[in-house]
């Protein structure tokens, strides 16, 4: 199965099934000397790990993280790094009914045309939500990276079903509120509507979706490859490679279409010395580089797909109409568990783009004169 790679400097490669041994990581590409622990990992892991809450699938994985190569007495080295965690809390019996059965709205189908009906089915395999926790590990380290030239990425909640964050939202809210509530919403009282809103869906064995907006704050400006790995392009592949995402918008995104250039565009104006702009339609970014602003995307999840209500399918091997009723255990809902995992992809591909042009310089002790 080729595809299971992004970047080009900082080149990650996600493997793993969900009901396999494992699901893990390698990191090519980061440079020696940065301090890292398993703990830094599992900081980032914690924060998208199932059954944390009713909102999530009851699956108890303790998603515990292994480092197994690339790292020695708390530094990297400069060799790939390998990161892994352990599938201990399988079920893989309520999957028998989907293998000629696909699932309505999963990859079931698709999946059993491309690899012939040889892929891993169980638990979804390599289309399930849990691939992503190899996406979190990358990005943990994405993450440190990039703080070390004072990067910070952001994401929250702004949508789950109907119910909207419409007002505006300050940096130190996501800091603060994001991880204090299960639905990784900024404004604790729209956090506990949200919350209601899955529960009730859910106890009609239905699922909703929602939308993540993720933030960086402080990434240098001028990066970018254009044409074909402009900065936009890149964040936009790299978040549709979280499943169940159906949209991806920078800055304005799809409001743009309906102003008018005098209020779509960014004035310039200089600030303490700095170039910025007056506002930020374009998400911080102009021609596929960055500009020094805030770089924002808004992330679409499609309600999740995995409903506990009959739905009609076929039966693959007797190419006849049929009847589907799913057990199983999943998330009625994938934003909240999506939130860092948006935020991991965010950092992968700003380390990645970073590194390519110099701007996260390598560190050294002091390196012997030769
Ligand atoms: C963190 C996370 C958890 C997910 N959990 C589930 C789940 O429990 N049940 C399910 O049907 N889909 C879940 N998904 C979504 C499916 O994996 C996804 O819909 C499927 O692979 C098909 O891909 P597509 O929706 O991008 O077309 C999850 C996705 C993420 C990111």
């Amino acid at each position: 199965m080729a595809g299971n790679s992004f970047g080009k400097a900082f080149v990650v490669v996600c493997f793993g099934e969900s009901h396999g041994k494992c699901v893990g990581t390698t990191i090519d590409g980061c440079p020696a000397g940065l301090p890292l622990s398993e703990q830094d990992i599992q900081a980032e892991l914690d924060k998208r790990k199932p059954g944390a809450s009713k909102v999530s699938t009851p699956r108890a994985e303790e998603d515990k993280a292994e480092i197994l190569s690339g790292v020695f007495e708390g530094y990297t080295t400069g060799a790939p790094i390998c990161i892994v965690v352990w599938n201990r809390d399988v079920d893989s019996e309520p999957y028998e009914s989907i293998r000629v059965k696909p699932r309505p709205g999963h990859a079931d189908y698709t999946a059993y045309l491309r690899y012939g009906g040889f892929n891993d089915y169980r638990g979804g395999g390599r289309f399930s939500g849990r691939v992503t926790a190899a996406y979190v590990m990358a990005g943990a380290v994405a993450k440190k990276l990039l703080k070390t030239v004072g990067v910070e990425v952001l994401a929250h909640t702004v949508q789950i079903g109907s119910i909207k964050v419409s007002r505006k939202i300050t940096y130190e809210e996501i800091r603060r509120n994001v991880y204090e509530n299960d639905v990784r919403c900024a404004d604790p009282q729209l956090a506990a509507l949200m919350k209601d809103e899955i529960l009730k869906v859910k106890s009609e064995g239905d699922s909703l979706g929602g939308v993540v907006e993720c933030i960086a704050l402080n990434y240098p400006a001028g990066v970018g490859d254009p044409i074909f790995d402009s900065l936009d392009a890149d964040i936009a592949k790299m978040m549709f490679n979280i499943p169940g995402v159906k949209g991806v918008e920078i800055g304005a995104g799809f409001n743009a279409a309906s102003m008018r250039g005098s209020e779509n565009n960014d004035e310039f104006r200089i600030r303490k010395g700095r170039i910025v702009t007056e506002t930020n339609n374009c998400g911080g970014i102009l021609g596929g580089l960055s500009n020094g602003m805030p770089i924002i995307a808004r992330i679409a999840f499609k309600p999740t797909s995995s409903i506990p209500k009959k739905q009609r399918t076929v039966n693959l091997e007797r190419m006849e109409e049929a009847e589907l009723m799913l057990s199983g255990r999943h998330d009625p809902c994938i934003v909240p568990r999506a939130v860092p995992v948006v935020e991991s992809c965010m950092a992968i591909v700003l380390v990645d783009h970073a590194i390519r042009l110099g701007k996260i310089p390598p560190t050294s002790i002091s390196p012997p004169q030769i």
